[in-house]
């Protein structure tokens, strides 16, 4: 990332809503804390939020360690990467609800399938059963972190539902490209559009997700609505936002970072805090919303905490030179 002072996100305590009211509970309850109640949910795209379908989702309790302590949603959705719309964190928000729309939302299934698809956000989630919620740590290769309650479904029920070839072995993920709405796309300020993949038996990884909601309320267009990646093992910059296209190739694919630094940013993108950044350390990391607005650190885990899980992927991968 190119890399600046964080002064957009000294949000005022102010705005930040209380630990109470961010228990994992259904949308409705969620959106009655917020006053909104049942007319609010109805108006949805008013708050800049996509209504996509599965709400209120179902907490998976496989995935919530009670150990930890979610982020407050105010800093999740404010607090943004989001080059598309601005290079400040601070940017995202407001940039992305000016008229940009994510629904309807048409996504791709392409290339190595034998079910090749173009269909509407909503009838895929319908489609992949509806969502759930999973608490995650989410770990920017900035050195930053946070604790996110998303809703949406494993990533390997999408790779099933494409029925993959056998030569299939990656699969690329590209996002939207509207250089109406999106002022960042039209400053050219990375290459267009972003483009993320993942090796056929990571995207087949239990923890791979794809988002569709925080806190069992339909996505903000911040945080990529209608449709992101999140694997939590691997840095934030692989979580690309706003999918337009699910494609499955035999090749591995480059990805944004990569081709814009590829001595900084590599395929795997795994959290390693053996492995630095040419520029900064991976050591420990900022704990956003922890201990005071600018956060407090804490030591960074390697692969974010998810060794026991993804651990066996890796064996006999050299994690150094493949960063
Ligand atoms: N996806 C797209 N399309 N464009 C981006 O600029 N930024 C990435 C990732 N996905 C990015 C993206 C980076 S660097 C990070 S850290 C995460 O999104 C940030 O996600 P968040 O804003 O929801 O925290």
């Amino acid at each position: 990332m190119l890399i600046r002072t964080p002064k957009a996100w000294e949000l005022p305590e102010s705005i930040v809503t209380p630990e109470r009211d961010y228990e994992l509970r259904p949308r409705r309850d969620f959106l009655k804390t917020l006053g909104l109640g049942l007319a609010g949910a109805a108006l949805g795209s008013r708050a800049g939020l996509a209504t996509t379908a599965g709400f209120p989702s179902k907490v998976n309790p496989d995935y919530r360690d009670p150990a930890l302590k979610p982020t407050p949603y105010e800093y999740i959705t404010s607090y943004n990467n989001f080059y598309e719309f601005g290079m400040d964190k601070a940017d995202p928000k407001p940039n992305a609800n000016k008229g940009w729309k994510t629904e309807p939302w048409t996504v791709e299934i392409a290339g190595l399938v034998n079910k090749p698809i173009k269909i509407e956000a909503n009838d895929l989630v319908e489609k992949m059963g509806g969502v759930e919620q999973r608490v995650y740590r989410f770990r920017c290769v900035e050195a930053w972190s946070m604790v996110i309650p998303w809703d949406g479904f494993p990533l390997a029920k999408l790779v099933a539902f494409a029925d993959p070839k056998p030569e299939a072995r990656f699969l690329r993920m590209t996002t939207f490209l509207d250089l109406k709405n999106a002022p960042g796309q039209r400053a050219g300020n990375l290459e267009y559009p972003y483009v993320e993949g993942l090796r056929l038996d990571e995207a087949n990884h239990e923890l791979a997700f794809i988002a569709t909601g925080i806190y069992g309320r339909a996505i903000p267009n911040q945080n990529g609505a209608p449709l992101r990646l999140v694997t939590p093992w691997k840095y934030g910059f692989k979580c690309v936002k706003s999918i337009v296209k699910f494609e499955f190739v035999a090749r591995q694919p480059r990805n944004t970072w990569n081709i814009m630094a590829a001595n900084e940013y590599g395929f795997y993108a795994n959290v390693n805090p053996n492995v630095d950044h040419p520029r900064w350390s991976q050591a420990s990391e900022r704990v956003i919303g922890g201990g005071g607005v600018l956060g407090s650190r804490q030591k960074t885990l390697l692969f974010n905490g998810y060794e026991k899980q993804v651990a066996g992927l890796y064996q006999g991968l050299d994690l150094k030179r493949n960063y």
